[in-house]
């Protein structure tokens, strides 16, 4: 994703932009088709496409002298490739960075490194160690319980978890007989998400003590409002942006005003987490 196309998303009303993410070396990703529309979202596999974190520098160097936040999306094969991309991004001055360690699409490669809390807080500790920025470690909802993960982020040193990617879905086209992308297999986002998001951040705010950022099927400021008393402090929006384009930002953040100020609060961090205390 492109520093013209990022500033847009900041232009549009979002307090911050989160990049596509990056690796150690560009990648191609899986051939076409990667994206399928499906009933209520998207499935996509696009299998980490990036031109590498070394290329992407100037893309925030960019964004950076524009005053964009930026939060760097980063993975890796390794605790040592996390650690290095990590280190680059950390270099051209990422405001924070997003370790993602569950992208769906790419386990036949990298294998199912945010499945395995020891993994997660092995490289979540790596990272901190390596780097003087917050960290937020973004979880896949594809696990049997999704707390064990997000608990061993926080024990690795993560300063907020990000939940969640997307689902692991599939679609079939009936006339071809034959799954519709050609990694079989995507990743579910969007509307349809959203309950099963909610459902992890409402976990994990039971258990764990650092902040959450909600991510699934935010498309208007009453899912993001969901989000927040659900637990989250921020959220995230993505596949909206090719629903509603990048106005979606403004209205979020102006819906979220007012739901705030008609029901009397001042401040979001008041309503995090309200739905638990009900
Ligand atoms: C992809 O590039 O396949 C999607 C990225 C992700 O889900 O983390």
């Amino acid at each position: 994703m492109s520093a013209p196309l990022l500033s847009r998303v900041y232009e549009g009303g979002a307090g911050a932009v989160v990049t596509k993410s990056v690796g150690p070396r560009p990648r191609m990703g899986h051939p076409n088709p990667t994206v399928v529309a499906v009933e209520g979202g998207l499935l996509n596999a696009m299998g980490l496409p990036n031109p590498g974190a070394g290329y992407f520098t100037g893309e925030i160097e960019r964004l950076k002298e524009a005053g964009v936040p930026v939060v760097g999306s980063f993975f890796g094969a390794s605790v040592e490739e996390f650690v290095e991309v990590a280190r680059t991004l950390a270099g051209v001055g990422v405001d924070a960075l997003e370790l993602n360690c569950s992208c769906p699409n790419v386990e036949e490669e990298m294998g199912l490194l945010g499945s395995d809390p020891a993994n997660v807080e092995r490289i979540t500790g790596a990272v901190k160690e390596a780097v003087n920025l917050p960290v937020f470690v973004k979880l896949t909802p594809n696990v049997a319980d999704i707390v064990e993960i997000a608990r061993a982020a926080e024990r690795g040193g993560a300063d907020a978890i990000t939940a969640v990617n997307t689902l692991k879905a599939l679609a079939i086209d009936v006339d071809l007989r034959r799954p519709v992308l050609s990694n079989t297999t995507g990743g579910l986002s969007g509307p349809a998400l959203k309950p099963v998001a909610l459902r992890c951040v409402w976990e994990i705010a039971e258990c764990v003590d650092i902040p959450i950022i909600g991510v699934g099927g935010v498309s208007g400021w009453r899912d993001a409002v969901e989000f927040l008393l659900c637990g989250a402090s921020v959220v995230e929006i993505g596949t909206a942006v090719m629903t509603r384009g990048f106005e979606v930002f403004r209205e979020v953040a102006e819906g979220i005003r007012g739901y705030l100020a008609q029901n009397g609060f001042k401040e979001v961090r008041e309503i995090v987490g309200l739905a638990h205390e009900a």
